[in-house]
């Protein structure tokens, strides 16, 4: 029988192996790159249009909705908003199916509510990071309907296509779809290859004219003053097209054998000559591909080919209701940054629409720890080395949302998997458990405004359910409060956008073996400052040598005092401090 395959698996497969700005770089030792790169400096917020806030009550959000959200978003301290896909599309995977590169899906607004939105953010120091989706489009694009019309039309090899007569194509996995990656198209006799859902065919990289086609999408942006590209599932982009049987075992390495071929740095280095080079932009993949190589070969500065990676380390060893351990977690993040300490540069992020949420994953939603777990969880967040991305919502402590029947479900990747748990014979129940808590469909749903009907977020209909704790966790109840989640975010991006030793500081694990504190230090040039986080429910002691606060009060606590003795302190549960060390 053969073995199918679901999105979290392969997500984990898939790493088996990688307006506070302050105005001008601290110049250090640590920094051997080109100092001063506000995409370092800044912090990323990440905003899901359909979900943000919805003006003309037709249930979606809407690029007014996010106008009239600006003050909002400069109050947070970030600096960058990254926005998932609104271009043109049928939305079988919710916008990263793109019929038309260059035009907005109306439910968003039009290209002038577009400019409205970018200009607002530019006012208040916000930059804007485009979601590029071009390791595939949409079956409905141009491209893809001239492609499949004939086997000699001019498009026909912008797309992987495989003969009928050549007998069965070589199988590839689909990471949405469990029969696979190969679909038959009866009007060419001929299958073509699709890597994650039927309706999004993968573009052929290996052609020259894709590659500019893709060259004069990202020019049009920038053009229009964006700012950041985020390269959707790139390290897919190069594949093998001799199309060979692969050996049993392959999966393994997703990646390598999926992606990352040595071309797809020289089409990186022609997409930097053409487009990064002309613009003050910066381009961050999806992926990191499958070692510490790859992902330095992708995002080394010398290299001219992308600025910065994000791998999936962390978010798949929380995948499960299994959970993860506090050592697994720090080994990660640990490795990592040493793997970037004198090269390249990374994103930090716990969270995003692809996954559960912040809380749920990493902390404690028990509403007697949400918030304290939330803090602790965004004080970490923010006093990593690599930019911090944060989630919508997540400033908050938004939670997962209880979803027990599948009926229920719209995600293309839940409904996959719910295929692919039926085809193995799984028990359901125990599957229905698994997806309930995953699912990206928990991180999708409206943002939680204020305690009025679907949480001020719409006054028509919502497209998703709104969380029912929207009552409680909602922005207007925590702007009021002082030591809300929300203010506590927004001291920690104070903090880390005026603090250069937050961005660029060495990175110091302290006592790796710990069972319930994970404490470290950043230090630049004759500054030190000490991370205490406690990730248990249980108060906890860390023992310090050597380790003496320079004043009284913390920089940083989500408590409302601390607890000292000599070099001792003993934190509550899931307590977070930073101190600034003698
Ligand atoms: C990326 C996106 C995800 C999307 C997939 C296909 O992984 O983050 O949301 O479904 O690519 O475009």
């Amino acid at each position: 029988m053969t073995k199918t395959y679901t999105w979290p698996f392969l997500i984990a497969v898939l790493l088996a192996s990688c307006t506070n700005q302050p105005e001008t770089a601290s110049t250090s030792p640590e920094q051997t790159e080109s100092a001063g790169t506000w995409w370092k400096e800044g912090v990323l917020y990440q905003i899901y249009p359909q979900s943000f806030k919805d003006t003309d009550g037709d249930g979606f959000g809407d690029f007014q909705g996010v106008i009239e959200k600006l003050d909002y978003l400069q109050s947070l301290g970030i600096t960058m908003v990254w926005m998932n896909p609104f271009f043109e599309s049928p939305l079988v995977d919710n916008g990263y199916d793109v019929s038309d590169y260059r035009a907005i899906l109306p439910r968003y607004g039009t290209m002038e509510d577009f400019d409205e939105m970018l200009a607002g953010l530019h006012e208040r120091g916000i930059k804007f990071v485009l979601d590029v989706v071009v390791n595939h489009s949409s079956n409905e694009h141009e491209w893809f309907k001239q492609s499949r019309s004939s086997r000699d039309n001019p498009y026909r090899d912008y797309y992987h296509w495989w003969p009928a007569e050549k007998g069965d194509p070589p199988f590839r996995r689909s990471l949405f779809d469990p029969e696979g990656a190969w679909e038959y198209d009866s009007l060419t006799n001929a299958y073509y290859l699709h890597y994650f859902a039927d309706a999004q065919p993968d573009l052929n990289w290996e052609n020259p004219k894709v590659r500019q086609e893709v060259y004069d999408i990202m020019k049009f942006w920038a053009e229009k003053g964006v700012d950041g590209f985020r390269m959707d599932a790139f390290q897919f982009a190069s594949k093998d097209t001799t199309f060979p049987k692969w050996p049993e075992g392959h999966e393994k390495d997703f990646i390598k054998w999926y992606g990352m071929r040595p071309q797809l740095h020289d089409y990186l280095k022609e997409m930097y000559e053409e487009v990064i080079s002309k613009y003050d932009i910066f381009a961050v993949a999806e992926g990191a591909g499958s070692t510490f190589q790859d992902a330095h070969d992708l995002v080394d500065a010398d290299r001219k080919e992308l600025q910065m990676a994000y791998h999936f380390e962390t978010v798949d060893m929380a995948r499960t209701t299994d959970g993860y351990t506090l050592a697994e977690f720090r080994e990660v993040f640990s490795r990592w940054d040493s793997a970037f300490v004198d090269q390249g540069w990374i994103a930090v992020f716990l969270s995003n629409h692809d996954n559960a949420r912040l809380v749920d994953r990493f902390g404690n939603p028990d509403p007697a720890f949400r918030a304290v777990s939330t803090q602790m969880l965004n004080t970490f967040l923010l006093s990593m080395r690599g930019t911090p991305y944060t989630y919508y919502g997540d400033e908050l402590g938004m939670t997962n949302v209880d979803m027990p029947n599948i009926e229920d479900y719209v995600d293309v990747a839940a409904i996959g998997d719910y295929k692919a748990a039926v085809a193995q014979g799984r028990d359901l129940e125990e599957f229905m458990q698994q997806l309930n808590y995953y699912s990206r469909e928990n991180g999708r749903t409206p943002m939680q405004w204020d305690d009025t009907e679907y949480a001020g977020f719409t006054t028509g209909t919502p497209w998703k359910r709104v969380n029912e704790n929207y009552r409680e966790i909602n922005v207007a109840a925590q702007d009021k409060n002082p030591n809300s989640v929300l203010n506590h975010f927004r001291k920690m991006t104070k903090l880390r956008t005026s603090n250069p030793v937050l961005v660029y500081g060495k990175y110091d694990l302290l006592d790796d073996e710990h069972p319930d504190i994970y404490a470290f230090t950043r230090t630049l040039d004759d500054e030190k400052i000490l991370v205490l986080l406690n990730f248990s429910q249980d108060t906890s002691s860390i023992q310090l040598p050597g380790m003496v606060a320079a004043e009284e009060e913390p920089l940083i606590n989500n408590y409302p005092s601390l607890e000292v003795a000599g070099n001792t302190y003993h934190l509550a549960a899931y307590q977070a401090v930073i101190i600034k060390i003698k």
